[in-house]
C-alpha cells in the first residue's frame, strides 16, 4: 500500500499543475485506489468564480475514470492558513462538499485523509471524523 511520502509526492506534483489564478491558493490531491493506482488532481478555478472546482474533485473524476471503486488513503497537500488561534497556521482540509464527495467512495469510515503543508508536515483525519453522519441513500 502506497506510504504518505508516496502519495505526498503524488499530490505536490499535481498541486504544481493547479490553475488558480483568481485564489492563488494551490492545491493538489493524491488518493490511492483500492485498484493500487494513485489518482492526483489540482484544483481548477474559473473567471466566473463559482465554476471552478477543487483538486479532491479532480481527483475523483481520474479514479472514476481510470475504472477504481474505492478510495484507501488520501493525502491533500496546500500551504498552512494563517488563524490566530492556532500557531504555525492551521492545514488546508477538505471543504464540506469535497469531503460529502470523498465520503461517496472512501473504502470505510477510517479511510485516512491527510492534510499537509508543501514541506509534508501533516495531520491526519479518518473520513468519520471529517464527515460524520454524511448523507447516504444506500450502504
Ligand atoms: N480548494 C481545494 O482545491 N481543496 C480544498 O480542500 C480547499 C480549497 C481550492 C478551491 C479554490 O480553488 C482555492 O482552494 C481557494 O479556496
Amino acid at each position: 500500500m502506497a506510504d504518505f511520502d508516496t502519495l505526498f509526492a503524488a499530490a505536490s506534483a499535481a498541486r504544481a499543475k493547479a490553475h488558480a489564478p483568481y485564489s492563488n491558493y494551490a492545491v493538489g490531491a493524491a488518493l490511492l485506489a483500492d485498484d493500487g493506482n494513485i489518482y492526483a488532481g489540482c484544483n481548477v478555478e474559473n473567471a466566473a468564480f463559482p465554476e471552478g472546482w477543487c483538486a479532491e474533485t479532480t481527483a475523483i473524476g481520474h479514479l472514476v475514470m481510470g475504472g477504481a471503486k474505492r478510495i484507501v488513503r488520501a493525502v491533500v497537500v496546500a500551504s498552512r492558513i494563517d488563524v490566530e488561534r492556532v500557531p504555525g497556521g492551521r492545514f488546508c482540509t477538505p471543504c464540506g462538499g469535497c469531503r460529502q464527495r470523498l465520503s461517496e467512495f472512501a473504502a470505510s469510515p477510517s479511510t485516512e485523509i491527510w492534510a499537509a503543508d508543501p514541506d509534508g508536515a501533516s495531520q491526519r483525519f479518518t473520513m468519520a471524523e471529517l464527515l460524520p453522519a454524511g448523507f447516504v441513500l444506500e450502504e
